[in-house]
């Protein structure tokens, strides 16, 4: 889409554009730009930054809030070579600039990289939910209520807050609310499902599912964040949990948050074979836990206040 009130800007953008082959919409300010962007599937904008009403800066600023328009790339057309502009143009959220008037060939060549740059990351967008409608359909397996990870990704949203952590780590509790279990998908259901007591061999094979599990997200970049989570939600505060036994702050700390509410989540929802226990039951539970040594007993405290 070219975004410009000069309406000869505007035409001379986009009969280049179209000349390369690209499908153009356009927009003569920043209102009706964002109503286009809201509905349609935009690949990259070129924005006039100087319009009357809402300028160019204000757009990219609305469009970097909005799930649904933050991915796409945003090229700035400036007049002035304003170091001032280029600054809130970046801060903003823009990818990058052009000179007016438009050079045809840095057009071409700018815009091409930066569709291609899109496709990619929709490309890892496209790995990642691939592996959690996996781990959807793993889940249903032993569970007969709807999206059981829905109520874990909530949970991990709402403590991760109270805990004042950064957007990515809240991110990578959440992706990991729908993931850590994925390694389950190499255990036969016969043992996953089975209600009479575990022999040891068994045990092992299930403990199996958080290295399997890891292995299966290490190919995708957009979940590094999320591999020690799954790696490590089992391991315990005194060393006895696996894979690597190790102890105390040696856990990585999401994994040590992530594993609070995934035994709150665990205790207090309806399961095949087992009923749900109360909130107040459930964190009497932990607490009793982080007792025996096995959870992080300040964390665990701050989970309490954060429940009551
Ligand atoms: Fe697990």
């Amino acid at each position: 889409m070219v975004v410009d009130d000069h309406s000869l800007t505007r035409q001379l953008a986009i009969d280049l554009l179209q000349l390369e082959g690209y499908e153009v919409r356009e927009a003569a300010g920043g209102e009706i730009a964002l109503e286009i962007a809201f509905e349609d599937n935009l690949d990259l904008i070129l924005l006039d930054v100087s319009m009357p009403e809402m300028d160019g800066i204000e757009v990219c600023r609305q469009l970097k809030q909005n799930e649904r328009t933050s991915q796409i790339p945003i090229v700035f057309m400036t007049l002035a070579d304003d170091r001032r502009l280029r600054l809130d143009g970046l801060e903003a959220g823009g990818t990058d600039f052009l000179a007016k008037p438009l050079d045809r060939l840095e057009l071409s060549i700018r815009v091409k990289s930066l569709i291609r740059q899109k496709r990619l990351n929709e490309d890892l967008n496209q790995s990642k939910q691939v592996l959690f409608s996996i781990a959807r359909a793993i889940e249903c397996r032993c569970n007969d209520t709807q999206n059981p990870s829905e109520r874990l990704v909530d949970l991990a949203q709402r403590f991760g807050r109270h805990l004042q952590l950064s957007k990515l780590d809240i991110q990578n509790l959440k992706d990991a609310a729908h993931l850590h279990d994925i390694g389950t998908i190499a255990i036969p259901d016969a043992i996953i499902l089975k209600t009479t007591p575990l022999t040891a061999d068994e045990r092992e094979l299930i403990r199996q599912h958080v290295l399997i599990g890891e292995q299966l997200c290490q190919p995708v970049r957009e979940l590094q964040g999320v591999l020690p989570i799954i790696r490590h939600h089992h391991e315990c505060w005194d060393g006895s949990g696996y894979p690597d036994g190790i102890a105390g702050e040696n856990i990585p700390w999401l994994a040590q948050v992530f594993q609070i509410i995934d035994i709150f989540d665990a205790l207090t929802s309806k399961r095949p074979h087992k009923k749900p226990l109360s909130a107040a039951e459930a964190l009497k539970i932990l607490q009793e836990e982080a007792a025996q040594g096995w959870r992080n007993p300040e964390l665990v405290a701050q989970f309490c206040d954060f429940s009551l």
